[in-house]
């Protein structure tokens, strides 16, 4: 199949290329779009074929459902019905943006989308390609990350172009997305309500505008297994590079774990080394210092920097990229540092220990 790119400037947005892209979501086909999250691979949710080669492409189990896109409240109908007053209140602040809510379906969505629940994930993006795309298309869009299934998500069309060139129609290169790292996602619907995914929005702002604590199961901290009951979707392996990672983490960062952490990791690589050609480790800002003052001299093991512990919006953006330039070099070990699990460190956490082959505490 011939995959049409469209490279258009968020700044400055083309409408005839996007026109060209929203017909094919009409005519239904499959189009991969940046948000601000990451990029996703689109369908006119009411277009049930349309849904089922998402899930073929992605090589998706049929029971892991999608997130809808729509462009503002007055799409909210058409996908949900009977929405509680108090979620309505959340996402009239925080919409729109990186928080998906589950809601009940309403009767116009195909079971293909919903993987046969009564529910839909739905939110609307902060991206201006990914709204004028909804709006033009003329209806709500069906989205998962885009990238085959299992992979780390695709934080630039050069990812997408990687998983899906000659697969589906078209592709919008609209550049880097802006946070790196998916939605937040949430069941209000239960009490307290649930977090089902960390992301973008930090648990802790929503609660503080709810003025409730959510539950945070083991599984979204990516401990454990997801049940499949409260979570569909959330227990297949998820993120991973397809060489083997290792994630060195601890419960805290102060001065002496991390040294601890960094000790540890200096070891492993060495150990690793006897056994992989390439040894790689992503390491902070804050101590890749140490690693490249010990391996300034081994071409086979490479550094690389993941951003600042004191900023983690640097980290979350940087890290499916890491994982998926890592995953390149043949015969390698891939060996990541953790983080606090504060703010966005939930949800870089969440990702890092579901893409880890293993897992080390100090
Ligand atoms: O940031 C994002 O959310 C990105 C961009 C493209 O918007 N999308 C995304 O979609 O991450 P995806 O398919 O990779 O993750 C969707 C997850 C599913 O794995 C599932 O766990 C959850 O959303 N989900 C969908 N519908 C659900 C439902 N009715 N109840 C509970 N969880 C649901
Ligand atoms: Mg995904």
């Amino acid at each position: 199949m011939y995959t049409k790119i469209w490279k258009i400037d968020p700044f400055n947005i083309d409408l005839t290329l996007i026109r060209e892209a929203a017909e094919i979501i009409r005519r239904g086909g499959l189009v991969a779009f940046p948000t601000e999250t990451v990029y996703g691979l689109g369908a006119d949710v009411f277009n049930s074929a349309a849904c089922r080669k998402i899930f073929e492409v992605k090589k998706r189990p049929m029971d892991n459902p999608l997130i809808i896109h729509i462009k503002d409240f007055e799409q909210l109908d058409l996908v949900s019905r009977e929405v509680p007053e108090k979620i309505f209140k959340v996402i009239k602040r925080l919409w729109p943006g990186p928080l998906t809510v589950i809601l009940k379906k309403s009767l116009e969505i195909p079971r293909e989308a919903t993987g046969g629940l009564d529910t839909v994930a739905v939110r609307s993006p902060a991206h201006p390609i990914a709204l004028k795309l909804i709006e033009l298309s003329d209806t709500p869009i069906a989205a998962p990350s885009a990238n085959i299934s299992g992979k780390p998500s695709p934080t630039k069309a050069e990812h997408v172009i990687e998983d899906f060139l000659g697969i589906i129609d078209g592709i919008i290169d609209g550049g880097e997305t802006i946070f790196g790292i998916e939605s937040t996602i949430i069941n209000f619907l239960t009490d307290p309500p649930t977090l089902l995914r960390p992301g973008a929005y930090p648990v802790e702002i929503i609660e503080e505008i709810i003025g409730e604590k959510i539950y945070i199961p083991d599984f979204a901290r990516g401990l454990g297994e997801a049940e499949r009951a409260l979570a569909p979707g959330m227990k297949y392996r998820h993120y991973a590079p397809d060489i083997p990672m290792f994630l060195v983490e601890s419960s805290s960062y102060d001065d002496y774990k991390l040294s601890l952490l960094t000790d540890k990791i200096l070891k492993l690589a060495k150990d690793l080394s006897r056994s992989y050609k390439i040894v790689t480790i992503a390491a902070t800002r804050e101590t890749i210092d140490i690693y490249e003052r010990e391996f300034r001299d081994n071409p086979y093991i490479k550094i690389i920097d993941i951003g600042s512990r004191k900023n983690l919006y640097e980290i979350a953006k940087n890290i499916f990229d890491v994982l998926r330039k890592a995953d390149k070099t043949k015969d390698s070990v891939l060996i990541v540092e953790g983080v606090e699990e504060k703010s966005l460190g939930l949800a870089i956490m969440n990702r890092l220990r579901k893409a880890s082959s293993k897992r080390i505490v100090i």
